[in-house]
């Protein structure tokens, strides 16, 4: 399956005009991107302008979308606004929402609804604050992941994609580190076992799971495994404000994704 790269701009730039440079360099500097699918996730006010300088070479992802279609929720932004913009993924259940924001299992579920009522694809996000001995897989990954799934005919999460984000790894928290390359993939396959689980082998099967937590130019593609299904993408904070680094991010996927030969 494509590999997926997220980059999820959080709360940046703070203009306009910056937000256009970030992502016309981005644009630019991947040139035709094959091979990995490239999902741009800006803040709300620069989906548009975004979309625009970057056309066809990636695709708009939002970083949230309200639990319902419309009406009297001030401040929302309804899923079909942002289908309506081009918005192809929407990532629900940041752990920075979840935290900051207070959302919880339920309110991400109800949003995982709309979005796809809407014809959004959901980016779940998931993953556990702190940092446990990796030989234990943390309860809060199946809690999280079968709660946002909850009640949704299998058939509609088709294509959907799960985001392991573990908080202790999340660049911004203090004395984060990124995950390992084993752990992650370890953490891939559980997710993956899970999702069997939950939607049967054939729905499971067209489910991207990504990683994300301090994912950099350095270390991107050694995440991803190419002899197994283990992460199949990544959703990158910090280093996607960089231009430069989320080129080579891309591109040091690509050349994995490749066998190494380019
Ligand atoms: P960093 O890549 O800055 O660790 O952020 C990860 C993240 O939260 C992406 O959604």
């Amino acid at each position: 399956m494509k590999p997926l790269v997220v980059a999820n701009w959080k709360m940046n730039p703070t203009s306009l005009r910056a937000a256009e440079a970030l992502a016309r360099r981005i644009a630019v500097g991947l040139g035709n991107v094959s091979g990995v699918e490239v999902a741009i996730a800006p803040p709300f006010p620069y989906l548009a302008v975004v979309g625009r300088v970057t056309r066809q070479r990636t695709v708009l992802a939002a970083q949230d979308a309200w639990a319902g279609a419309s009406g009297a929720y001030t401040g929302a932004v309804s899923p079909l606004m942002l289908r309506d913009l081009g918005v192809r993924y929407v990532i629900l259940g940041h752990s920075e929402r979840r935290r900051f924001l207070g959302e919880d299992d339920g309110l991400i579920n109800r949003k995982v609804k709309a979005a796809l009522v809407a014809r959004l694809i959901p980016i779940i996000a998931i993953g556990e604050e702190h940092r446990e001995s990796q030989a234990v897989t943390p309860p809060v990954l199946a809690q999280q992941l079968a709660r946002a799934l909850d009640g949704i005919p299998r058939r509609r999460l088709r294509a959907i994609v799960i985001a392991y984000e573990p908080v202790w790894a999340i660049s911004t928290t203090p004395g984060a580190r990124p995950d390992s390359p084993d752990n992650a993939t370890r953490r891939a396959l559980y997710i993956r076992k899970l999702l069997v689980k939950l939607l049967g082998p054939s729905v499971a099967d067209t489910i991207r799971v990504i990683y994300g937590g301090s994912a950099t130019a350095k270390n991107a593609s050694s995440f991803l495994a190419t002899d197994i299904r283990g992460m199949e993408g990544l959703l990158i904070g910090g280093a996607s404000l960089n231009a430069e680094e989320c080129i080579t991010i891309v591109q040091s996927i690509r050349k994995k994704v490749r066998g190494d030969k380019s």
